[in-house]
């Protein structure tokens, strides 16, 4: 495994393994390796000849100076992870590396990043998709892979590549959880013991509301899900939206759409969590 610090280098490397007429598979990370990384690794060791993971904490989509700072960084923990998981390349730049200077381009996602995670991180996916699509611009994979915990985040990868009519195959990959059912984060490093187990009932809540659609409409599982999530100690929601799985837009009955996904941001304690369902 080559661990990769220029574009320049990434770029030498990666040509000659397109003249040998190799598949090249990505895997854009922003490090503190999980399981749930090494699941998107996997399967892009998997699906292609040669497996490239980038690691790279990116300054422009933090909207909170403090989430940045605090931001956990563990490099070696996670080349070695990767050397043992089969990758092939890690890519790991500077911020001057990637941004020379300012990138000030803006991205229109339409109503995309307008709900949820959009409306509560303003420039959020603007930034996403600077480093995403620069990222590209290196790499030129064949086939990318993200998770699905980072829902709509897929979604505006996905926009951006059919805007841009970018070559690559997006591949989704469904959410890695903990035994007690919590989402896979870097961010869950900085939960205590008990507050694991307190954010935990995000995912067994939301599960629950599931079986609850024959008798309550959106709205009403929006209710459940949000106030029984209130009243576990160390949770407050900060949104839980029921959404049209493609368009993001938020449906009023069950009937709107044959893909509706609930997803939700939640404090627990100062930490921000994310996760989504699916009803339909
Ligand atoms: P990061 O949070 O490091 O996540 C990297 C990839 O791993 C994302 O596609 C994310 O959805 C996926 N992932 C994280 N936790 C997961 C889990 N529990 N199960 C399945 N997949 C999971 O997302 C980013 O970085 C950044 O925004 C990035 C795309 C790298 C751009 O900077």
């Amino acid at each position: 495994m080559r661990v990769i610090h220029t574009i320049a280098g990434l770029k030498e490397l990666l040509q000659q393994h397109r003249q040998e007429g190799k598949t090249i598979g990505f895997v854009p990370t922003m490090g503190a390796l999980h399981k749930g990384h090494i699941t998107l690794v996997e399967r892009c060791v998997a699906e292609n000849d040669i497996c490239v993971v980038s690691i790279f904490v990116n300054p422009t989509q933090f909207n909170n100076q403090e989430d940045l700072r605090l931001y956990p960084r563990t490099p070696e923990e996670d080349y070695e992870l990767l050397r043992s998981t089969g990758a092939d390349v890690v890519f790991a730049p500077s911020v001057e590396e990637i941004y020379p200077g300012p990138d000030i381009r803006i991205f229109d996602f339409g109503l995309l990043d307008k709900v949820m995670e959009g409306a509560f991180r303003p420039g959020h996916f603007n930034g996403v998709a600077q480093v995403v699509s620069k990222l590209f611009a290196f790499v030129e994979p064949h086939k990318a892979y993200f998770g699905e915990k980072d829902f709509q985040q897929l979604a505006i990868v996905r926009e951006m590549v059919k805007q841009q009519e970018l070559p690559v195959e997006i591949v989704g990959v469904p959410t890695v959880r903990e035994q007690n059912g919590l989402a896979m984060s870097s961010r869950n490093q900085r939960l205590s013991v008990e507050q694991r187990e307190h954010a935990s009932e995000i995912h067994r809540i939301m599960r629950e509301s599931t079986l609850l659609t024959e008798e309550q409409s959106p709205d009403q599982i929006i209710h459940f899900v949000t106030g029984s999530i209130n009243n576990v100690p160390d949770l407050r929601v900060e949104y839980f939206g029921i959404v049209d799985g493609d368009s993001l837009q938020p449906v009023s009955t069950w009937q709107d759409s044959g893909n509706i996904v609930g997803a939700i941001a939640v404090y627990c304690g100062d930490v921000r969590l994310i996760d989504n369902i699916r009803y339909r």
